[in-house]
């Protein structure tokens, strides 16, 4: 039995006897897009908002709200989506669009899309097969993956899901003992880069996440254990795979505040493969990064979770581009939905776009399934936009391709 029944089903079934009758047509104008029946598969998805309310209906209130929230009044999260109307399109005409070409390349190899799996923690809090679902849909379309530190399956289980490498996500915990621990495991098991996220060092407000934990009642004991060091979250991280086996009595927190950029030069020390910085939102901190050796950025605000009133992270992409000259890859995620989105942020000189909530409503919705079809739903929109407006590849994409009002 669906343990959270769908409040609006009967209000559903009820307009829909109403849209069998010719003389209830000013009702039927009536409808809102709330009104639709919710999707019942992937395939019946026309956009990747479609899984929201299916994975809303399907996933624990306080999974729901962890998942969901920004910070404070979550002024960021929404800023992230405006943010995009800022930019608009302008299209060139009568270029061949018979066919595009959307492979990027990061680090000398080759990906078909420019999409890729933004770290997300605890995925099996979202669906039961977790990131070893998403791994599968990463295999399936071939996209890359990166995994968080506090993920519910070892990057092991993974990269055998993927059937290739993935990328780490580190959160560096207050243990240097412990980070070079993280940092060897990822390693060891073939993580050709290790993604240091520098935007939640400091400790965030997550009021939605707190108002839907209170929405449940189940007993969450056996997942959140009462000790150890704590995420943000408030949940204590010693039963996540990531830290099974170590030492954690030194440790106290996921992060440190007194991090500077020091640390990211001692980081570089241990790093043997490609050292990337997830969070940067400024020419400053992108021009730091060069002096401190790192080898991409990642242009994100965490999905609107870590400082509330920013930018919308396309506002802060082109500084970022600008500050590197090409010197070092640059991605970007936190508020991608459609393919007009992506391809404004490849235009402004992204090399890859991450993708955070929408994998995880297909993953919630309908598993592994749900998320290749939030894939194949993005790519298509991608595509679709680059024949639109004459942009063959993304090497040709620019900044002509779009205009931005003040
Ligand atoms: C995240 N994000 C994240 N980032 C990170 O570096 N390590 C992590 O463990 C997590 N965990 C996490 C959990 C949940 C539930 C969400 C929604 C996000 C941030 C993530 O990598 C990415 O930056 C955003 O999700 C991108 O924004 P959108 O696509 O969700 O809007």
């Amino acid at each position: 039995m669906n343990p959270h029944p769908d409040p609006f089903a009967y209000r559903r079934q009820f307009l829909k006897f109403l849209a069998a009758s010719p003389l209830l047509l000013p009702e039927i104008q009536s409808l809102t897009l709330q009104d639709m029946p919710l999707i019942k598969s992937p395939a019946e998805a026309l956009n990747v908002f479609d899984f929201e309310p299916v994975a809303k209906q399907k996933i624990p209130p306080a999974h729901w709200g962890y998942m969901a929230t920004g910070v404070d009044d979550d002024a960021t999260l929404r800023a992230n989506r405006t943010a995009f109307s800022r930019f608009q399109i302008r299209p060139r005409r009568l270029v061949d669009g018979s066919h595009v070409d959307t492979s990027t390349e990061l680090f000398g190899m080759k990906w078909k899309t420019p999409i890729f799996f933004s770290p997300v923690s605890s995925q099996r809090a979202f669906h039961e097969e977790g990131e070893v679902a998403v791994a599968r849909a990463a295999k399936s379309r071939d996209h890359l993956m990166i995994l968080s530190t506090v993920s519910s399956t070892g990057i092991e289980q993974a990269i055998q899901a993927r059937e290739a490498p993935i990328w780490y996500q580190l959160y560096p915990t207050d243990s240097w003992t412990i980070t070079q621990a993280l940092v060897k495991r990822a390693e060891t098991a073939g993580a050709p880069a290790i993604v240091f996220t520098v935007d939640n060092i400091a400790g965030r407000n997550t009021e939605t996440d707190r108002r839907f934990a209170r929405l449940d009642t189940r007993q969450c004991a056996s997942c959140h254990l009462p000790d150890g060091p704590r995420n943000s979250a408030g949940n204590s991280i010693s039963s996540k795979p990531m830290f099974r086996g170590l030492d954690l009595s030194g440790v106290t927190e996921l992060y440190n505040a007194s991090f500077t950029w020091d640390f990211v030069r001692r980081l570089r020390d241990v790093v043997k493969g490609k050292l990337l910085l997830k969070g940067i939102e400024t020419r400053e901190d992108a021009q730091l990064c060069l002096q401190h050796g790192v080898d991409g950025i990642i242009v994100s605000n965490h999905g609107g979770r870590s400082v509330e009133t920013g930018r919308g992270t396309i506002e802060s992409l082109a500084e970022v581009v600008d500050a590197v000259h090409g010197r070092v890859p640059v991605m970007i995620d936190s508020g991608f939905r459609r393919g007009t989105d992506i391809f404004k942020a490849l235009a402004l000189g992204a090399k890859a776009v991450g993708i955070g909530r929408p994998y995880v409503w297909g993953l919630g919705a309908f598993g592994q399934p749900g998320v290749e079809k939030v894939l194949d739903i993005l790519r298509a929109e991608t595509e679709l936009i680059m024949k639109q407006t004459g942009a063959a590849s993304i090497s040709k994409l620019d900044r002509s391709f779009i205009i931005e009002r003040p």
